[in-house]
């Protein structure tokens, strides 16, 4: 039975769930099927389930996302993909597919009016996304610090306001975007008419496609972007060996995509269909699922950089429970990363005590508490971090962003220069633990602007 629940949901919601995670998908399938799991396949294989699938869309997607998320691609964006097409059009069109909560299409609209390079009356920005609670979130346009981790506190205070639910964004950023609860596999011509966009981000959200579900998403969206208009995957995605449609680009540590003129799909009509009508239950193949690669904790370690939370939890858990220091940390980090800040801190402190530990488990709790708003309390457990190493250069990076924030501006700027002095040699370790999804270049930029920033401050 499971194994037909997973054909469904790769078929409709085009998420590939790998062997290894069947097992937890057990108790949804009970949950939903209320002891009818035969009726249940077959009222979900039909066309009259559209409700079902919004909430099983709820219960299945991974929404991972922040504000200012991959800087540099929507750097890229804002200064120099949209401001080429304002000579050629009256309105600039941004499609972000897959957009989660919001953090990503809100980042375009305010990064587009703090670079002040397109006239945010020009710009038009739409978010879709397949999670209805997801979207829901979105239009709310309500966030909690954690969603602004990457935002620097003069940015935040300018397009946000403090309310007792968390960061209300700014009514003339959020009224720039709209949303829209759309299944990327469904067929919409209208939606994807040639032309529709001059940009499209559709970033991590194809890593949980397979190949073949992946290439037509990627046609449909080569179709509707105007011709040299451009595509921005997530930096664990590539189209290699997805689409020919597309030249690469590179702009610091940015990869992007652009059409190219003579795109095939462009020319002819609109590529087939992605959710083909409904199969009956017994029609459908018994198993779908890829194989991760690597095995164990450097499984975990990849997906955590590709920030897969979920499906790195997934793993750790059906690994032997393992007691030495590094999986031990990575348990901790992974559940800082699912809010569970209790147990995060349990597991610090036990790793505060064994040597070899005592930087990155201080790091941790930094963290929880700088998650939990004790931004005091984290900035003397990042001065520990680096005490215990002195070479811990992300400890000197949210030491120094800290110290930044609290005012004390000479220790501000030892910190984070220290940190731009350490980063090219950071352990590997540490960046795919505590790297939050920024390269070793995208950590030197944010603290670059960290500096700048200390510069600015009268
Ligand atoms: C990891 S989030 C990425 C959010 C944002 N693009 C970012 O990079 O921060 C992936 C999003 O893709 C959405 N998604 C997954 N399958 C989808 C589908 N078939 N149609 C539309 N959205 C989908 C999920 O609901 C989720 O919100």
């Amino acid at each position: 039975m499971i194994d037909r629940f997973v054909a469904l949901v790769q078929q409709r919601l085009g998420l590939v769930i790998d062997k290894g995670q069947w097992g937890e998908l057990e108790p949804l399938l009970a949950e939903r099927a209320a002891g009818a799991v035969e009726r249940y396949l077959e009222r979900l294989a039909s066309s009259s389930s559209q409700e079902e699938w919004k909430a099983l869309a709820e219960r299945l997607t991974v929404g991972e996302t922040y504000f200012l998320r991959h800087l540099t691609q929507l750097e890229t964006l804002v200064d120099e993909v949209l401001p080429s097409f304002l000579r050629q059009s009256s309105n600039i069109r941004v499609l972000c597919a897959g957009c989660s909560s919001g953090e990503e299409p809100y980042s375009v609209a305010l990064l587009a009016r703090e670079r002040g390079r397109v006239d945010a009356s020009r710009l038009r920005i739409l978010g879709i996304d397949v999670n209805p609670r997801a979207i829901a979130l979105a239009r709310r346009a309500c966030y909690s610090s954690w969603s602004l981790r990457a935002v620097p506190v003069a940015l935040r205070d300018q397009w946000f306001k403090r309310t007792p639910e968390g960061f209300a964004l700014r009514p003339q950023v959020r009224d720039q975007v709209i949303f829209e609860e759309r299944n990327l596999l469904e067929d919409a011509p209208a939606f994807w008419a040639p032309g529709s966009f001059h940009a499209i981000l559709c970033r991590n959200v194809v890593l949980y496609f397979p190949p073949e579900v992946t290439r037509r998403i990627i046609a449909r969206m080569a179709q509707a972007l105007v011709p040299g208009g451009f595509l921005f995957l997530g930096p664990s995605e590539t189209l290699r060996g997805i689409s020919e449609e597309f030249e690469l680009l590179r702009r610091g540590d940015a990869f992007y995509y652009r059409r190219l003129p003579t795109s095939p799909t462009a020319m002819t009509s609109r590529p087939p269909p992605l959710l083909p009508p409904p199969p009956s239950v017994a029609a459908l193949p018994r198993s779908t699922s890829t194989p991760p690669p690597v095995d164990g904790l450097e499984a975990v370690l990849r997906l955590l950089e590709a920030e897969r939370y979920t499906e790195a939890w997934a793993r750790l858990e059906a690994l032997p429970q393992e007691e030495q220091p590094r999986a031990l940390l990575l348990r901790a980090v992974l559940h800082l990363h699912a809010g569970r800040l209790e147990a995060a801190e349990h597991l610090g402190r036990q790793l505060t005590s064994a040597g070899a530990t005592e930087a990155p488990a201080q790091y941790l709790l930094g963290l929880c508490l700088e998650q939990s708003g004790n931004e005091v309390g984290a900035r003397s457990r990042y001065t520990a971090a680096v005490r215990a190493d002195p070479t811990f250069a992300l400890g000197y990076l949210r030491a120094g962003t800290l110290a930044r924030r609290a005012g004390d501006l000479a220790d501000a700027r030892v910190g984070l220069r220290m940190a731009l002095s350490l980063l090219p040699q950071e352990k590997p370790l540490y960046l795919s633990l505590f790297g939050g999804g920024f390269g070793r270049h995208g950590l030197m930029q944010v603290g670059l602007q960290e500096l700048h920033a200390c510069t600015e401050v009268p």
